[in-house]
């Protein structure tokens, strides 16, 4: 096989702008690594690069999305760290190795070419391999990638997370879910939030949350974190509302805790914003804006999750075709998914 399917963004108006295209497969030079990619987990993100929205550069006839896994089927004659045969993911941004993301060109399925296609090339340092050991299928290992390093980065980047602290997840999509099931598997106390009944229901029936708060019933959901924590409030919180949703995690933040700043999904107007200095102060808390997380981060979850043998999330797995991958996307976009949402590349 010479030739292989690679999809590419022909245009900005919406997912439906995905179109395959048969390409040859890339050579690799001496320090590259040749991976054929088996699943790809989608983002949020995924949805609002193909329609334009997305806030940071994103390329022409961009390949897209930025989580996928794979395995090792050659290797560049100086690659000493991976070997054909071993299970593989890439850094969301593949020049983020160290630091803080400060070059966007890198990232996946924006700036640089993404992994929804059958291979792919990588040089050998944006690559961590996935032992067997973790007994996980292609679809969770992708998802360990953005959703997973973000949640991470919230844990471990600033002050970390310690056993018996309270965490607490906006929503129930994919980087809530997935730092729902790091934050257990670390010993936290997990709170999460939904629009959803039903989807809470599955959050703590199935995943584990200890406790749940509908935030379209109880839009004062502080007050209900206060409660359950006896009025000493959530050591972090992954904040995915942003601007609309930073008031409620101020009042829900204890003394000294850490709310990230990950998502957008909810912006607020300037008149409605809180007093965020006069607020944080109070509470003596630190607020903290995160882009994913540097490789460092990347092999460090793959370690705890392997060991651990934490289960990524994966809600619902497509097939490869256009059709199936339109639906997937579609199926982000409606919002009903509990966790990750992945394409079977093969
Ligand atoms: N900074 C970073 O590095 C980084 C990394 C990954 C993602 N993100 C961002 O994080 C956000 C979430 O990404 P994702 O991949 O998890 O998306 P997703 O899988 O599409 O999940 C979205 C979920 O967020 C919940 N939600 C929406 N509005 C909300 C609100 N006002 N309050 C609480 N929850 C709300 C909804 O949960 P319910 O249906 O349960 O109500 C929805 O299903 C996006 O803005 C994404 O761009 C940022």
């Amino acid at each position: 096989m010479t030739s292989h399917t690679v999809y590419r963004l022909v245009d900005r108006n919406s997912f439906r702008d995905i179109k395959p295209f048969e390409e040859p497969i890339p050579t690799i030079n001496h320090n590259e690594v040749l991976v054929r990619i088996r699943a790809v987990a989608l983002n949020y993100r995924d949805l609002i690069i193909a329609d334009g929205t997305y806030p940071f550069p994103s390329k022409d006839q961009v390949i897209p999305c930025s989580d996928g896994a794979g395995e090792v089927v050659k290797v560049g004659n100086t690659v000493s760290s991976v070997k054909e045969g071993d299970h593989v993911i890439a850094n969301f941004n593949l020049a983020h190795l160290y630091g803080f993301q400060a070059d966007h060109s890198q990232a996946q399925g924006a700036g640089a070419d993404g992994v929804l296609r059958q291979y792919a090339v990588f040089r050998e340092e944006a690559l961590a391999i996935v032992p067997k050991s973790a007994n996980l299928s292609f679809p969770q290992m992708a998802s360990i990638v953005c959703t997973g390093v973000t949640a991470w980065n919230a844990f471990y980047g600033n002050v970390p997370l310690k056993p018996g602290q309270t965490v607490l997840f906006q929503g129930t999509g994919g980087v809530s879910m997935t730092g729902l099931q790091i934050a257990k598997a670390a010993g936290a106390v997990t709170i999460i939030t939904s629009s959803s009944d039903n989807k809470l229901k599955s959050a703590k029936g199935q995943y584990g949350a200890d406790y749940t708060i509908n935030y379209r019933t109880t839009p004062n959901w502080a007050a209900e974190a206060n409660k359950i924590t006896n009025g000493r409030g959530v050591d972090f919180i992954l904040d995915n509302g942003g601007s609309g949703t930073l008031k409620q995690s101020l009042d829900a933040i204890a003394p000294g805790g850490i709310i990230t700043i990950i998502g957008f999904l909810s912006p607020a107007s300037q008149a409605d914003m809180p007093d965020v200095a006069m607020m944080a102060l109070a509470k003596c808390c630190i607020i903290r804006g995160v882009l994913v997380g540097p490789k460092p981060f990347l092999n460090e979850l793959v370690t705890f999750v392997a060991q651990k043998q934490v289960q990524l999330p994966v809600d619902k797995v497509f097939g490869f075709s256009t059709e199936e991958i339109y639906s997937a996307y579609e199926y982000l976009k409606q919002g009903g998914h509990v966790g990750k949402v992945c394409i079977n590349v093969s």
